[in-house]
């Protein structure tokens, strides 16, 4: 009998993937470009369910049931656009092509057109949490059309985590590329959310002078509260963690240097054309990026700064609490700045995104999974077209609470000399929304006076120019 389901591209993530569908019930046929992986996974994990290894793409065509189903878990790139090459002239219409990869959704955007024009669904899938995700539950963001979901959608459910009321961590999120586009912005938050413990490790280690081991307690305390996250239990893990080899912790043996492999950086240069402020994220990637520079840190290594005064245990247990509210409230802000993005890609490319549904199945499963998106997605149930997070009348209340501590955070990161982007951005965000009054207005005088960019004003309509060169009267401009 003809497998469900297949999966080329073998490597960590595709073949936990099989094996999640395989141990979920499904027949699935198994393909790798180089044959010995396919064999690797029939011998080791045979067992599990059953594996209908190919060892050519035809052979792995041939063996699936109509309408074909096959996910690609290759590469994003070059390798995903041949694996298309390689396997689109072998399906028919009505087929289905899934890419599980980290693709960019404007090449996700760009393959779906190709293949709709020969017929063949393409669903740019986002997959999120990693090889134990893939393996027992990933958070999966699939776009493409709504037929391809309706073919696709019941074994996606049933691989896909569980968020605690028992929903599947996975829905239809819009056509072509919104699964990609969602999986990006995704990727940023997470960016966010890893600057911002960062910092609040930062913060504690060289304001209030914990050990490492302290703060794995004072993350695991965190992590019982309202800031319950995957990526808080890892840092405690990391933290708590000691070096085999000097003894030393782990932390401190690491080089202090962050990669990437750019889907935060997409999420970025996408937001600067969307004109959508996500500054915690920018400010997570210019982080990383900053941290890479060896040169540049060895050429600013003797530069003068203030140095960090000892707290007595009292003062470092209420700066402790601070940080918490600083932490909390700028992960607000990032997740607010996340959201505007994804309503912002919805409008430019005409996808229905439902803002509650993205919080709901990133409950479980994904990377920055954690029990506060369930409040994100009652604040859209509640209001579906709420402007910004911020607005909702619960967490409003909270980042108000919150916002005397955060300065006073910023402030002492300031005064320290600690660098925290990510807490003083986020609060600049959130202040620029408060304010009254911007200094735009005078930006925008400043390009008239030079440019003759013209200005509006706060009396009435039109647009003007003031002849800045002349005897500085008024002109109409429009
Ligand atoms: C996930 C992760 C996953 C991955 C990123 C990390 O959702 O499972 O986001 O996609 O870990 O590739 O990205 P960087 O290498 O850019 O940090």
């Amino acid at each position: 009998t003809p497998a469900d389901i297949g999966v080329t591209g073998l490597a960590v993530m595709g073949r936990n993937l099989a094996r999640n569908l395989a141990r979920s019930g499904y027949s699935v046929a198994v393909h790798n470009r180089t044959p010995a992986r396919t064999r690797a996974l029939v011998e080791e994990f045979g067992g599990e369910g059953a594996f209908r290894p190919a060892e050519s793409a035809k052979d792995f065509v041939a063996s699936l049931k109509r309408p074909r189903r096959l996910i690609t878990m290759v590469k994003a790139g070059e390798a995903t656009d041949a694996v298309i090459a390689e396997f689109a002239p072998l399906l028919d219409e009505g087929d289905v092509i899934v890419d599980g990869g980290n693709a960019h959704f404007a090449d996700t955007r760009r393959r779906e057109r190709e293949l709709r024009e020969r017929g063949i669904h393409f669903v740019g899938a986002g997959i999120s949490g990693g090889e134990e995700g893939a393996l027992h539950g990933p958070s999966i963001m699939p776009g493409g059309s709504a037929e391809a979901y309706d073919s696709l959608g019941p074994m996606l459910e049933s691989i896909a985590a569980k968020a605690a009321d028992g929903s599947p961590c996975t829905t239809h999120v819009g056509t072509d590329g919104a699964g990609h586009f969602v999986k990006m912005v995704h990727n940023g938050i997470e960016y966010a959310d890893m600057q911002l413990i960062g910092e609040a490790y930062h913060l504690l280690r060289d304001v209030a002078g914990y050990s490492p081991g302290q703060i794995a307690e004072v993350f695991r305390t965190w992590n019982g509260g309202r800031l319950d996250s995957y990526l808080m239990e890892v840092s405690a893990e990391v933290l708590a963690h000691t070096d085999a080899e000097t003894g030393a912790p782990f932390v401190d043996v690491v080089a202090d240097r962050a990669e990437q492999k750019g889907t935060g950086r997409w999420t970025v240069q996408t937001a600067l054309e969307l004109g959508v402020p996500v500054s915690g994220i920018a400010e997570a990637v210019f982080a990383r990026s900053l941290s890479g520079h060896t040169s540049l840190r060895a050429a600013g290594a003797g530069l003068p700064g203030p140095r960090a005064e000892a707290m007595d245990t009292d003062a470092a247990g209420r700066f402790a609490d601070q940080v918490e509210q600083a932490l909390y409230a700028s992960k607000l802000v990032s997740y607010a700045q996340g959201w505007h993005m994804l309503r912002a890609g919805a409008e430019e490319y005409g996808w229905n995104l439902d803002l509650g549904a993205i919080a709901a199945i990133w409950r479980g499963g994904c990377i920055i999974r954690a029990a506060f998106l369930d409040r994100i997605r009652s604040a859209y149930a509640a209001d579906p077209g709420l402007e910004t997070l911020l607005a909702d009348a619960d967490f409003a209340a909270e980042i108000g609470r919150a916002q005397g501590d955060w300065r006073a955070v910023a402030a002492t990161a300031l005064r320290h000399g600690v660098p925290a982007p990510g807490f003083s951005a986020a609060l600049a965000y959130y202040d620029g929304l408060r304010a009254d009054r911007l200094p735009a207005a005078l930006t925008q005088a400043q390009r008239d006076f030079f440019g003759a960019h013209t200005y509006r004003r706060v009396d009435r309509d039109g647009v003007f120019h003031t002849l800045w060169g002349g005897d500085r009267t008024q002109e109409r401009a429009d």
